[in-house]
């Protein structure tokens, strides 16, 4: 089984995005286990809280780590993610030398009701997926725009190319995820430091 964490950026209660995890978890690929976690009640980051994590981040820490992957459904706030994402990343990433993200393979989607689909949300999402050490899949990618005509009343995703793109994504993360610890040449003992480099 690959197991993979599906989190939505979105508190809403009739949330596009986290339709899009209930989508996922209906035409799961054989051989994946999907579990949504929550993570709009979180409380918001703050570095004074780090010397004794709230329990809910505790547990969410721990599911992290216990996963193979990650699905990140966004929605897109001002051209960026939105914050209740942005929070959770932030715990997921703290205290320092304890990135719960680290190594892990995942998929980034979005739905949003404007034409756009929240493309610009996705590219800021890859560029914070650096800091946090993660691997993304680069295709296929999912932006579910117009998606007030893509879900049901009931928020089923009705549109059948993006269940088809959805599902085809979820076997490509998958696939990635047994690439890529495993691929890599054996150079012995060897550990490159994580962190960023500036040279000038
Ligand atoms: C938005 N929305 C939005 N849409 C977009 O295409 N570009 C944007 O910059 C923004 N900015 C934005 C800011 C704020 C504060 C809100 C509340 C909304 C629209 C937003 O993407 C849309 O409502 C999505 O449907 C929200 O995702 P959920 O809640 O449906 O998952």
């Amino acid at each position: 089984m690959f197991r993979i964490l599906g989190i939505s950026g979105s508190a809403r209660k009739r949330s596009f995005n986290s339709a899009l995890i209930r989508a996922a978890i209906e035409i799961l690929p054989e051989g994946l286990r999907l579990e949504n976690h929550d993570v709009s009640g979180f409380p918001l980051f703050n570095e004074d809280l780090e010397a004794e994590l709230p329990m809910t981040v505790k547990k969410f820490k721990e599911k992290i780590r216990a996963v193979d992957g990650v699905l990140f459904a966004t929605p897109e706030y001002n051209y960026s993610i939105s914050a209740v994402l942005k929070n959770a990343v932030e715990w997921g990433n703290r205290p320092d030398g304890d990135n719960s993200w680290e190594g892990k393979p995942v998929a980034i989607m979005s739905a949003s009701a404007s034409p756009r689909g929240g493309a610009r949300a996705q590219l800021h999402l890859r560029q914070i997926l650096v800091d946090l050490d993660m691997y993304p899949i680069n295709q296929p990618q999912l932006l579910v725009a117009n998606a007030d005509e893509k879900f049901d009343d009931n928020l089923r995703l009705t549109d059948q190319r993006s269940r088809q793109v959805l599902r085809e994504m979820l076997v490509a993360l998958a696939q990635w995820g047994r690439r890529l610890h495993p691929i890599f040449p054996d150079i012995g003992d060897q550990r490159a430091a994580a962190g960023t480099a500036i040279l000038n």
